[in-house]
């Protein structure tokens, strides 16, 4: 509908309607307003599929809710490093979405993993920014492609469960523009989702539902937004506050505050034209789901169900693969062992569970190609002697075992954290004993976010197929026994100790308040910054072909502010399998005057190779993609120097790289010289550098004839023995200049502090 028709409609609702239509009519319906024709339209989570509840409703999971397809979480699909593969997903939810009659879908999440305790980081995609954005921009599309909207969440800083609706998040301003905020800003601004939803948490001291900085005016004015902000269920402490603040509509519906709005408008408190933006926002919400109906739209579960085993496939990370352990050869003798391989973890607990329709599991599915073995290792309960006896036994009679583990419904779920990064004692116990006994293990990992691995060495294959959604166990199996080549990449870096983690000290924050004391050195920017050693480096994946790299080429070896650098770098296939690899592309800082990690992902493509085969990669990167944010301008900023172009095989391990020189951005700061400013930073300044340059010979002089040297170290010194002392008096203020410049008035000094001043 248009701007001016939604407008109209808002002139006539009466102040009481206005208030009440900024409040949810139930846990997943906007209000109606009969008298005027406005309908009203269904919310539903998401993210990785449909949770309609048509009976009793929450938004913890806990009630029934209709049947839909469960596809990987994004703590898989963000392994899959395949923007077209989520585009997919997102077209099938949107296709559900319109058979089940709902407008809009929560999700896709796309907060940063600032720690693996994150108890919701299986709803979450990344540690880094760039692939959380990508891969939900992708999502966003697909979805409204069909006619539903989506609603990216949490928005902001949101990246704990621990006190999640009380805490603040205290984050400073450059952190919060270089890791924090760039995933959501992308999406908005590349698939311009209907909603977004602010999250529950305080961002430094205001609840992100009253906070006018981020809810208008980075997310509307900077970025362009212009849907609809849903707070999360139950973010809205102060109604008033909140549509002042540009948060537009509160959910789930809460009347009884609805006469607060009321009263702040007549009082003056509350000027009418917010609620009336606020009331045009909900209604355009309103209108495009009504607008994007499409009846007689029908959904194949087993088409979907096909899809989801698809996206599981893509999404599976082979970490290890010792003496080529897999893929497995039907002719071996095989055991299973671990309970998860009759009953997967396939999803996370919380808002976001499904009721799926047919979970596959991996016994049963491999049992259709090979003579298994099977022992269940532990249950829900836990492990016995019996239980673990039964398991070496079953391990010992066969040639190779394959043990399946993870995280259990009680570790990872909405609403709290993990207190550590290890299994589950049980699941660590059946590995022990089957390592002892066994040498040929292949461990299984089910989790939405990594786990600490002192059993590594013992295991000579490992497989993490993260929450896999309901077709994991086909998965599983096509990808043990090679019916599937391995593809996915971490998404996330695997440290080997929680300590390890950048946040470990400041995770949970003390009470209410949790600061971000890392800062910008999220995830491998970190491990990298301080070549911390890791389990598993961001990125990493292994294959069952293999990739070599060659022919890495810019297009130009200086890039000026505004300009475009285009880099292309070939890729070939040299095993014997067709496979699909992630060329990643990585900005190292060759040297920085400002504090930066040392490289950050600006670029990755997945490539689908038959063997033998060749392709071209090509990226293009811009001065944001060279740039940190600069806190006195408040803006991004590329400074002058020398970058490396890295394409890496993971974050850690670069295979091709070259350099580019990239010419400083003008920035609009106000800097002031005065006689205490560094000779370094004067030295920066052309003005700075022609007055070194006239008096060097001079200076030299005066540092001689002062004697100071000489005093120091017992014997006179020659010029030439000065110069390169120079380099020392960069730290020191203009006035040490004047000291050995002694022949020099005044008037030089104040002409000097003039032109650095641009006042000459
Ligand atoms: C969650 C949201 C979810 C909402 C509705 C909240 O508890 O944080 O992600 O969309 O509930 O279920």
């Amino acid at each position: 509908m248009e701007k001016e028709n939604i407008r109209d409609i808002v002139s006539k609702l009466t102040l009481e309607e206005k208030a009440g239509l900024c409040s949810g009519a139930s846990d997943w319906l906007t209000k109606a307003v009969e008298r005027l024709g406005i309908p009203s339209i269904w919310l539903t989570d998401g993210p990785h599929g449909l949770r309609k509840q048509e009976g009793l409703t929450d938004n913890l999971g806990i009630n029934e809710s209709k049947t839909a397809v469960s596809f990987p979480a994004e703590c898989a699909t963000a392994a899959s490093f395949d923007r077209e593969l989520l585009r997919k997903i997102g077209e099938a939810l949107g296709d559900e979405g319109q058979a089940e009659n709902i407008q809009v879908l929560l999700g896709p999440g796309v907060n940063i993993k600032r720690s693996p305790l994150c108890g919701r980081n299986f709803e979450y995609f990344s540690e880094d920014p760039l692939l959380a954005g990508e891969l939900g921009a992708a999502y966003v599309e697909g979805l409204q492609s069909r006619g539903i909207g989506a609603c990216v969440k949490h928005f902001l800083a949101n990246n704990q469960e621990t006190r999640r609706m009380t805490s603040s998040s205290e984050v400073d301003e450059r952190t919060l523009r270089e890791i924090y905020m760039p995933a959501f800003e992308r999406v908005v601004k590349k698939a311009k989702p209907w909603g977004v939803m602010c999250s529950y948490n305080k961002i430094n001291g205001k609840f992100a539902s009253e906070s006018r900085e981020y809810m208008t005016d980075v997310l509307r004015k900077e970025w362009g937004f212009d849907g609809c902000v849903i707070s999360d269920w139950g973010a809205t402490h102060n109604r008033v506050g909140a549509i002042a603040a540009g948060t537009d509509l509160t959910m789930p519906g809460v009347p009884e505050t609805d006469g607060e709005i009321v009263e702040a408008v007549r009082a003056g408190k509350l000027p009418e034209f917010l609620l009336d933006e606020a009331c045009a926002n909900v209604l355009q919400l309103v209108y495009k789901g009504i607008e994007g109906r499409r009846p007689g739209v029908e959904f194949n579960m087993e088409k979907d169900h096909d899809l989801s085993r698809y996206a599981a496939e893509q999404s599976a990370v082979l970490l290890k693969n010792e003496d080529a352990i897999l893929p497995l050869s039907d002719a071996r003798k095989i055991a299973f062992i671990g309970q998860f391989a009759e009953k997967p973890r396939y999803q996370g607990g919380g808002s976001s569970n499904v009721k799926a329709a047919y979970v596959t599991n991996a016994l049963d599915e491999a049992r259709k190609l090979a003579n298994i073995s099977y022992s269940k290792g532990y249950t829900e309960e836990g492990t016995d002697e019996e239980m673990l006896e039964q398991a070496v036994q079953v391990a010992k009679e066969a040639d190779v075992a394959v043990v399946f583990v993870g995280l259990t419904p009680g570790m990872e779920t909405e609403g709290y954290d993990r207190q550590h990064m290890s299994l589950p004692e049980e699941h660590a116990a059946v590995i022990e004993a089957v390592g002892r006994v066994q040498s040929n293990m292949v461990v299984v990992l089910h989790t939405g976010s990594p786990v600490e691995m002192p059993w590594l060495p013992k295991a000579k294959g490992l497989l993490e197929m993260y929450f896999g959604g309901e077709a994991v166990g086909e998965a599983t199996v096509n990808l043990l026994f090679g019916r599937s080549n391995p593809c996915g990449r971490l998404p996330e870096t695997f440290p080997t100790r929680l300590e390890d983690n950048p946040s470990y000290l400041f995770y949970f924050g003390t009470g209410n308040k949790v600061e971000y004391r890392e800062g910008v050195y999220a995830g491998y920017r970190y491990y990298e910054s301080k070549r911390q050693e890791v389990l598993f480096p961001f990125g990493y994946g292994l294959s069952y072909t293999d990739y070599s790299y060659s022919n890495l080429k810019l297009d130009r070896d200086r890039l000026c502010s505004g300009e475009v650098l285009t880099v292309s770098v070939d890729v070939t296939n040299t095993g014997s399998r067709p496979g699909k690899e992630v060329v990643q592309l990585y900005v190292a800082v060759n040297k920085s005057d400002v504090l930066r990690p040392v490289k950050e992902l600006r670029g990755f493509d997945k490539v689908e190779l038959a063997s033998g085969e060749t392709r071209t990669v090509f990226f293009q990167l811009e001065q944001r993609d060279f740039s940190y944010w600069n806190t006195e301008a408040h803006c991004f900023h590329m400074p002058a120097g020398s970058y490396e172009i890295q394409i890496g095989k993971s974050a850690h391990e670069v295979v091709l790289s070259a350099e580019i020189e990239a010419e400083e951005q003008p920035l609009d700061i106000e800097q002031e010289f005065t006689m205490v400013s560094l000779i370094g930073d004067i030295m920066k300044h052309p003005a700075g550098k022609a007055f070194m340059d006239t008096y060097q010979d001079e200076l030299c002089e005066g540092i001689i004839n002062s004697g100071m040297v000489e005093n120091i170290i017992g014997k006179s010194i020659s010029k030439d023995e000065v110069l390169p002392m120079m380099k020392g008096l960069q730290g020191q203020g203009l006035m040490v200049l004047k000291m050995f410049l002694p022949s020099l008035g005044t008037d030089v000094w104040d002409k000097l502090l003039q032109e650095l001043n641009g006042k000459e």
